[in-house]
């Protein structure tokens, strides 16, 4: 799935000129300088190079490649850390300076969106220093590398058929050669007997605690149509349609998840699941007894195509998906919306702001179910989020016509 807009990269290889297409899964710019390394070159080498914004095109043993790529991660987690350090003993300090416990758990609380913004930006600065390793890959995305797997059928899955040499990030790589492992394996749904089969650049329900929610909720009175907005994988539409539900209309706007969740369908053998692809509701589609949306949680701008599933700008899609779905509900029809407050832990949005936005759309909250996650960030107390992550609830929010 290769950018519409083709671009190229030029560079000076052995006094020759060579190019090659760009690829570039976050949008990075093709490179500007770029400079032969080998298994000669040390990490710290490339580490000075890559921060400097140097780009490294890799010459050597396939496998030595990766092991760069981690001695690279190790140096910039310690970067970070000792800025993490100097950042929470400031704030340590504020705090103290804050004269009763009332004050400093406000200045403790005022840092929250700071911590957040200042993640994001660390993790947008390793992805940019990490994405200067670079590989060219032959027609048909092969490589003469020493030990460099067969990686044709992974590459074409993640970025469809290619003719022309390209050059790309190693991390970019990677990710689509586990892509392809996850896409054979599938990912076992727990409480529901079944596994999924995520692709490249598809939200992968490896968090699903949210899964038991839409089991737990008990079905409208009617169950002719329902909607799943957004459907990733096509999880949510399966379980619905296993659920009784007698036709489901899946959407999403991400060509990829289009085909992930059609593969998904038709693994299953499910014919009464259909699939558009549409910003937000389905056209020319039925009135629905149930809409079913598990929208991006976070209202921060996504920084690359692969983040349009967790970060939604300004909660647009979420807005977007309340303001609209009264006029797509049946009589005594329900939404069902799926979210987690991590968003108002970060202090990014409030809960009045979410429940004006239920009123605004002309509709009430008939009931909700919580859970909590139980995934490793949200136990991990070295995470300067931990504070928030540790107290996320995930809801579905059963909302009705007011
Ligand atoms: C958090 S993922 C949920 C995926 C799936 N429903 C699940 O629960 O596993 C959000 C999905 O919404 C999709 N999406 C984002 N904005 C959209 C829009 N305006 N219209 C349709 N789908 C959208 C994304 O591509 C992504 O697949």
């Amino acid at each position: 799935m290769l950018a519409t807009e083709k671009q190229y990269v030029h560079w000076q290889q052995n006094q020759n000129s060579r190019s090659a297409r760009w690829l570039s899964e976050s949008n990075q710019l093709p490179p500007a300088r770029i400079v032969l390394v080998d298994d000669k070159t040390t990490a710290d080498q490339a580490y000075r190079l890559a921060c400097e914004g140097t780009s490294l095109l890799w010459n050597g043993d396939f496998h030595n490649a990766r092991q760069l790529l981690q001695a690279l991660t190790r140096r910039i987690e310690r970067t970070n850390k000792r800025s993490e350090q100097r950042k929470t003993s400031k704030a340590a300090t504020a705090a103290d300076n804050a004269d009763d416990t009332t004050n400093q758990s406000l200045a403790t609380a005022k840092q929250i969106p700071n911590l957040f913004h200042q993640q994001r930006q660390a993790q947008a600065q390793r992805s940019r220093i990490l994405s200067r390793l670079l590989l060219e890959l032959a027609p048909g995305y092969s490589s003469q590398l020493r030990r460099a797997p067969d990686m044709t059928a992974a590459c074409t899955a993640a970025f469809g058929e290619l003719d022309e040499p390209c050059l790309l990030s190693f991390r970019d790589l990677q990710g689509a050669l586990g892509a392809a492992q996850w896409r054979a394996k599938g990912v076992p749904i727990k409480g529901l007997d079944l596994s999924i089969f995520p692709h490249y650049g598809v939200f992968a329900p490896t968090r699903h605690e949210y899964v038991q929610l839409l089991l737990d909720a008990p079905l409208p009175a009617s169950c002719d149509v329902a909607f799943d907005i957004g459907s990733g994988t096509g999880l949510l539409a399966i379980i619905l349609a296993q659920r009784g539900l007698k036709q489901v209309i899946a959407t999403d706007l991400n060509p990829r998840a289009m085909a992930c969740a059609s593969d998904n369908f038709t693994r299953l053998g499910l014919s009464n699941v259909q699939l558009q692809q549409a910003d937000l509701f389905p056209t020319a589609a039925p009135l629905a007894n149930l809409i079913v949306c598990n929208p991006p949680w976070l209202p921060a701008k996504p920084s690359s195509p692969l983040e349009y599933a967790v970060y939604d700008a300004n909660s647009a899609m979420l807005r977007g998906f309340l303001q609209g779905a009264k006029q797509h509900l049946a009589a005594q029809g329900e939404v069902w919306l799926i979210l987690s407050d991590l968003a108002e832990h970060l202090q990014l949005r409030t809960r009045d702001e979410l429940l004006g936005w239920f009123v605004a759309a002309g509709l009430a909250v008939k009931y909700r179910l919580d859970t909590r996650p139980k995934h490793g960030r949200s136990q991990d107390d070295t995470d300067p989020l931990f504070a928030a992550r540790s107290s996320e609830v995930t809801s579905l929010w059963c909302l009705q016509p007011a």
